[in-house]
């Protein structure tokens, strides 16, 4: 069969990567892709987000089973695009409708949904312009830090922890004034939880679910969790905390209910779910929805999947997931993220990066890099995800670490603690 996936970061070279070890496979296409995946597939340079391009690359390519990376896309409708298309609508398709995908394009959908389905979760008011005077008095209720999210997409920027009350005062205002633009016009205020995070996939036909293996990520651009938040500076799989105990709350208390609730609420979802968890004295809740894969958490998860993973995509579109199995290698997996230097601020792209075919057992996944002129070259703030398995934790950390010395370009940067949070 032939496959599109679309996306262009480390989380769709992991994706093809797996793909593409599967007998099943005739072609795999990646729109836009990078320099990574271009090693095991067919990149196409079309952005994700032109429908009407996707729709030519399918039927020009006979195209059987569609795979969507990146939130934007699903969050934009690309799946009622699909649907809505006579030519399109029979090819399997893995990413969730656009009602679906408000559980990641709407913070205040996600929030009325959990309390809906009586899914644990911070409490919480949304608020707009007009009932700003009802967010301040709701803010006053709670103890700082105070947490206020931007509605809708914000590229990974919406969240605002803020420690006095004038503050968070002041920046709810800025932001229903439009300081997110219409991302912001509504506002979610949100109790502040303390506790360690981690990162729970599960990939749904709508009906029934399978469990990917856990990961945590790390997002700030510091050792010890300092600085600013960027998209993840590296993860580990499995996460010590979440142990069976701790998933079986999950499960009973989390997927279930989500998944039921999508289901009684005639919400077509047939794809990922991210959950965003955070573990408040052993109890889990949930921080976020996504409505992908996360990255680089996917770069660490698939090393960890041992079956094929067609087959299981391919049975989330057609209903029938139910009847495969899931086989995981109990082996952990360690990625370690380069970036590039002055990331998650400003940084310059087109280095020539060196040493690619030097990782020795590490999988070099490619985030931001490109093709130019004969050489690999960064062209984001990401650069490469550097993934590694091993007995344990500090086993696949040192492949991981042994690697990123050895890839080079100028203004490499990564954190050297990945998983010291974790036992
Ligand atoms: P996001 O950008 O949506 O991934 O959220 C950014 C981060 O903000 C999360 O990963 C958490 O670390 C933090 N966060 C969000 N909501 C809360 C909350 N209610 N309590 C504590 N931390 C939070
Ligand atoms: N690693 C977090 C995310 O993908 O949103």
């Amino acid at each position: 069969m032939n496959i599109l996936l679309l996306g262009s970061g480390g989380r769709e070279h992991a994706l093809a990567w797996k793909i593409s070890q599967s007998p099943l496979v005739d072609r795999l296409f990646i729109a836009p892709g990078n320099a990574g995946t271009a090693l095991v597939g067919t990149n196409i340079n079309v952005a994700a987000s032109d429908f009407e391009a996707i729709r030519q690359i399918a039927l020009e390519n006979n195209i059987d089973m569609v795979v969507v990376g990146p939130e934007e896309p699903l969050v934009n409708g690309i799946y009622d695009y699909f649907q809505a298309d006579p030519d399109l609508k029979s090819i399997p398709f893995i990413g969730p409708s656009r009602d679906g995908a408000r559980l990641e394009g709407s913070k205040d959908f996600a929030k009325a949904f959990m309390l809906r389905n009586g899914i644990p979760t911070a409490r919480y008011l949304s608020v707009t312009q007009k009932t700003l005077e009802h967010g301040v008095r709701f803010l006053k209720t709670l103890q700082p830090p105070y947490v206020l999210k931007a509605d809708g997409l914000a590229a990974g920027k919406g969240v605002l922890i803020i420690n006095s009350l004038p503050d968070a005062i002041t920046n709810l205002t800025n932001m229903l004034g439009g300081s997110f633009g219409k991302a912001s016009e509504t506002v979610v205020i949100e109790e502040f939880l303390s506790g360690i995070e981690c990162s729970v996939f599960v990939l749904t036909d709508g009906s029934t679910y399978k469990i990917l293996p856990v990961a945590k990520d790390y997002k700030r651009i510091g050792d010890g969790d300092t600085g600013p938040n960027t998209g993840g500076m590296g993860a580990i799989s499995p996460v010590s905390f979440a142990d069976s105990a701790f998933m079986k709350k999950v499960e009973q208390r989390i997927v279930n209910p989500t998944i039921a609730g999508l289901k009684k609420e005639g919400i077509t979802y047939k794809g990922f779910i991210f959950f965003g968890l955070i573990s408040v004295v052993g109890e889990p809740m949930v921080i976020e929805y996504n409505c992908r894969m996360g990255d680089p958490e996917t770069e660490a998860v698939m090393l960890r999947i041992k079956s094929d993973i067609v087959p299981l995509l391919e049975a989330t579109a057609r209903g029938t997931l139910d009847r495969c199995t899931l086989e995981i290698d109990n082996r952990y997996a360690a990625t370690v993220m380069l970036v590039s230097g002055g990331y998650p601020g400003d940084y310059a792209k087109g280095k020539t990066i060196t040493g690619l075919d030097r990782a020795g057992e590490s999988i070099v996944f490619h985030a931001g890099t490109a093709n130019a002129n004969g050489e690999t070259v960064t062209s984001g703030g990401r650069v490469i995800a550097v993934s590694s398995r091993g007995a344990t934790k500090d086993a696949a950390l040192k492949l991981s670490y042994a690697a990123a010395e050895k890839i080079n370009f100028e203004g490499k940067y990564y954190r050297k603690d990945i998983g010291f949070d974790l036992k």
